[in-house]
């Protein structure tokens, strides 16, 4: 803690829960667009603060990402409570397969000696495969394990980033520019005020959800995602911010 103090995390810390309407923040040192060790660190401040609010019995249910990666890499096993059961946030969002949701919850529930349940359901759904997914009794039992979830953790992306990742339909990705989307979670892409401009269909968590949920934990890191995670700040339920030196620098700089 003296040496966090020294780096001058504390007070980045500090200045954070000024700018943003959070709950708790921890910053690590260091910026993990620069140093992909970085995103580990995180990863770790986010293993400790998830077993910090564990009760026992829980499900945490998690989405993807190289930083939810990270997370997974990071878990281990030394839970107190022996029955942790990880479920994926959201169906596909259209991310590579070590970086889904479902990889992801399987890595951290294998890790942390706990039980997964996983989604199947294909990334791009019509309406009508929408309608009959969250129709079938498989699908619906873990909906019902997701949307009863005691812990939620998630990443921000910045939100041309993630579209292009994503490789979105160009009708969609018009509707994200034109919308001037900065901030993406959730396969929620959101403006600059934190308002929704476009939606990937998939079932899971809805945005509304999250005010039901106990704790969220949001872990997103990099100068480059200082405007995004601002954004999706506005509009989300008070949660716990575990984010890096540099884009705690940036937010601070542009605030
Ligand atoms: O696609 C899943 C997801 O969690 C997005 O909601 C988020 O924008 C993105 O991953 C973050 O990815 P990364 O941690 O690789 O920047």
């Amino acid at each position: 803690d003296v040496m966090r103090e020294i780096l001058g995390l504390k007070d980045l810390e500090t200045n954070l829960k000024r700018i943003l309407p959070i709950d708790e923040v921890i910053v690590v040192a260091g910026d993990s667009d620069l140093s992909p060790w970085v995103k580990k660190e995180m990863g770790r401040a986010c293993v400790t603060c998830m077993k910090d609010r564990l009760p026992s019995h829980s499900i945490v249910a998690v989405t993807g990402g190289t930083t939810l990666a990270a997370v997974a890499e990071m878990m281990t096993a030394d839970l107190k409570q022996s029955d942790v059961l990880f479920v994926p946030a959201r169906g596909g969002l259209g991310e590579n397969v070590e970086n889904q949701a479902n990889t992801i919850c399987a890595k951290m529930a294998e890790k942390a000696a706990g039980n997964y349940r996983l989604l199947h359901v294909p990334d791009y759904l019509s309406n009508e495969a929408y309608q009959s997914l969250i129709g079938e009794p498989s699908v619906k039992e873990v909906l019902q394990l997701i949307q009863s979830a005691d812990i939620v953790i998630h990443g921000i992306g910045d939100a041309i980033t993630m579209a292009k990742r994503r490789k979105t339909p160009e009708e969609e990705m018009e509707k994200i520019i034109s919308g001037n989307a900065v901030a993406e979670a959730f396969g929620y892409y959101f403006n600059q005020a934190g308002d929704v401009v476009h939606k990937v269909q998939t079932i899971g968590i809805q945005l509304d959800d999250l005010r039901h949920v106990r704790h969220v934990i949001a872990v997103a890191g990099g100068a480059s995602k200082a405007k995004a995670i601002k954004a999706y700040m506005k509009q989300a339920p008070r949660s716990v911010l575990i984010t890096d030196e540099g884009a705690a620098k940036a937010l601070v700089r542009e605030s």
